[in-house]
């Protein structure tokens, strides 16, 4: 154990590949440093190389400290084998050419975290015309787990897929008529449609954990807890920007590392393998709101999802979601 947490290292071997989406910052750093800490090889999966570069050289250096430190368990390569790919969950082009560029690279895939997320902000739509947090937080990593769901059933035993939902799912409202927002932008209710994308998220690990029944491949999503990261940028009016101030200063937030902690923990612990739709908090399995475990509605989410997104999937991929692929091994 290092020094300095309490995140349970194991050992991971290099070979086992990790994408974990927005690692540049936040709780996705913390997870994708201490993932590749650990051995495995991570993809960086951002929107910014720029800002993606620069949080892979503090990687390298904070791994140099570590191993100063002499943090026990820690790989002893040189370097940690992080790399960067460029995907924009604002466009659903963008996550298309992410997804057939992954493939492309012929590689196996045994962790996918779907992090990357938007808070609170104001109403803004895509240039696919959609509610931006919908599309970010849900929709464009909906596609991701379709396309790339083959490659991790043929990626051997043990594969994962993690999705970081949040407590406030319980203040998202279940409307699928309303899903994406088409009203005035002033009157945009930012915390309901935030609430109602990570909503999504925890009945989509449910739903989809009944689909991989059986299979090589767990889906779980996780609450992180309240976290000091740049979440809440977008939170500039008066008394909630002060609100936040005050949690911060009055230390209410968790740093971003213990907001990783359940994540890296639901990503790399062997106890864990096999453990399948479930919401996590604080390393634990944890209750979701009683909408979330409407199986009725989580069926209404899902078929009510491809309208938004069918497009983009082939018949193949969409046949692989339902675990009905012919060409399933
Ligand atoms: N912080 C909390 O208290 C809290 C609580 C519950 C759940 N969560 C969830 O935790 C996850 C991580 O959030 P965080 O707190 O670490 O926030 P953060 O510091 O703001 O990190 C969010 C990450 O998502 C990326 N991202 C945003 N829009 C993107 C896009 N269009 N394409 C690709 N990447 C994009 C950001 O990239 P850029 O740096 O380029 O913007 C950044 O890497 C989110 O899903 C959030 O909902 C957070």
């Amino acid at each position: 154990m290092g020094s300095s947490t309490s995140i349970p290292i194991v050992p991971i071997a290099s070979d086992r590949v990790f994408i974990i989406t927005g690692a540049n910052t936040g709780i996705g750093y913390e997870i994708a440093k201490w993932c590749a800490m650990m051995g495995a090889t991570v993809i960086l999966a951002c929107r910014s190389e720029d800002r993606a570069k620069k949080a892979m050289e503090t990687m390298q250096e904070e791994f140099t400290t570590e191993k100063a430190k002499g943090t026990k368990g820690i790989t002893e390569s040189p370097s940690l084998a992080i790399e960067f790919m460029k995907l924009d969950l604002a466009s659903f082009q963008s996550v298309v050419d992410f997804c057939e560029e992954f493939k492309k690279s012929g590689r196996q895939l045994h962790v996918l975290f779907c992090n990357a997320g938007l808070g609170f902000c104001p109403y803004k739509k895509s240039g696919d015309g959609l509610e931006m947090m919908l599309q970010v937080n849900y929709l464009s990593h909906f596609i991701i787990i379709a396309k790339l769901l083959s490659i991790m059933r043929r990626s051997g035993p043990d594969c994962r897929i993690v999705l970081t939902s949040s407590s406030f799912h319980k203040k998202g409202t279940f409307d699928v008529a309303t899903m994406n927002y088409t009203g005035n932008a002033a009157n945009f209710p930012d915390r309901n449609y935030y609430g109602r994308s990570k909503l999504y998220q925890v009945m989509q690990a449910i739903a989809m954990s009944r689909r991989l029944k059986d299979s090589n491949v767990t889906i779980n999503s996780m609450h992180p807890g309240f976290v000091d990261s740049e979440l809440f940028r977008d939170l500039d009016r008066g008394i909630a920007r002060c609100c936040f101030c005050c949690f911060r200063t009055c230390g209410v937030m968790k740093s971003t590392l213990n907001g990783a902690t359940t994540g890296i923990d639901l990503a790399t612990n062997p106890k864990h393998a096999g453990v399948s739709g479930h919401y996590w908090v604080d390393c634990k399995i944890t209750t979701p709101c009683s909408t979330s475990r409407d199986e009725q509605k989580q069926e209404m989410l899902w078929k009510e999802t491809f309208p938004f997104i069918r497009k983009y999937l082939t018949d193949e991929e969409m046949a692989d979601l339902e675990g009905k692929s012919k060409n399933r091994l």
